[in-house]
């Protein structure tokens, strides 16, 4: 959304607040041998406090408060009391919601106690891929350039970009222009990011797979060709310098 008047970016501003603070929260909730449905349950107690609604819920009817996706899940993951959480677990929490008419976004993947399965390069690397690419927008900059600095960086890591996740405009509803911030480059792609607007930037790093397909449930999205995905998400505010952190209360770059 474009902000417009202090009123917007105090409502924007509270709203991050709120999807970083419950984000942080999970991620320090979470243990070894709770299940995803557990989790799902504490994290929308957080945003009911607030008086914040689930925005994939809301927005898409999404059986759950936020999307809680464990190993081989890419994203969307559904809360289950059947997942129970292990030892070594690759997680990804996404937590959006909307309070007051302001929509915000964020998600970050993380190892659950021992790193037995050698998960943290591809953490690290997703979340310091974020870092560059989030350090690097400003009003005028092309989203295209931005996707190619996440590919570039990706491949450097040793790892792949999933093309058909991306980030997108945020504010007034969890999805809005521009549509698609993509992890790589579309040549075609001339539009650029404004100043004053609001946008959730994405990371999709895989050590496998560069497409993630839908399972029957028509929610969980995997892997095209196995393997695991990372994603670590901040809502911004475009400004002519570097951009507000709206959701850094997240601490996932911590
Ligand atoms: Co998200
Ligand atoms: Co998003």
């Amino acid at each position: 959304m474009s902000i417009t008047k202090e009123s917007e970016l105090i409502g924007m501003k509270r709203i991050s607040e709120v999807v970083g603070t419950t984000l942080k929260l999970m991620r320090e909730y979470a243990k070894i041998g709770m299940s995803t449905k557990e989790l799902d349950e504490y994290g929308g107690g957080i945003l009911k406090s607030y008086g914040a609604k689930s925005a994939p819920y809301e927005t898409y009817k999404f059986p759950g408060y936020s999307c809680i996706s464990v190993n081989e899940v890419a994203a969307h993951g559904i809360p289950s009391k059947k997942k129970i959480l292990k030892e070594g677990d690759l997680i990804n929490i996404d937590v959006s919601a909307e309070l007051n008419g302001f929509w915000s976004d964020n998600g970050g993947s993380f190892v659950l106690g021992k790193d037995i399965h050698n998960h943290q390069p591809l953490v690290d690397a997703s979340k310091n891929i974020l870092h560059k690419a989030i350090s690097a927008i400003k009003g005028g900059v092309k989203i295209a350039d931005i996707g190619f600095l996440i590919e570039t960086e990706a491949r450097k890591s040793g790892f792949k970009v999933i093309k058909n996740l991306a980030g997108h405009g945020v504010g007034r509803s969890l999805h809005e222009k521009p549509e698609d911030i993509l992890n790589y480059r579309v040549k075609s792609n001339r539009e650029r990011f404004q100043k004053n607007t609001t946008v959730a930037v994405e990371t999709f790093i895989s050590t496998n797979s560069t497409i993630a397909v839908e399972q029957n449930d028509g929610w969980t999205l995997v892997g095209n060709n196995g393997g695991f995905v990372t994603q670590h998400e901040h809502t911004i505010l475009i400004t002519d310098s570097a951009p507000v952190i709206l959701t850094e209360a997240n601490g996932i770059w911590n």
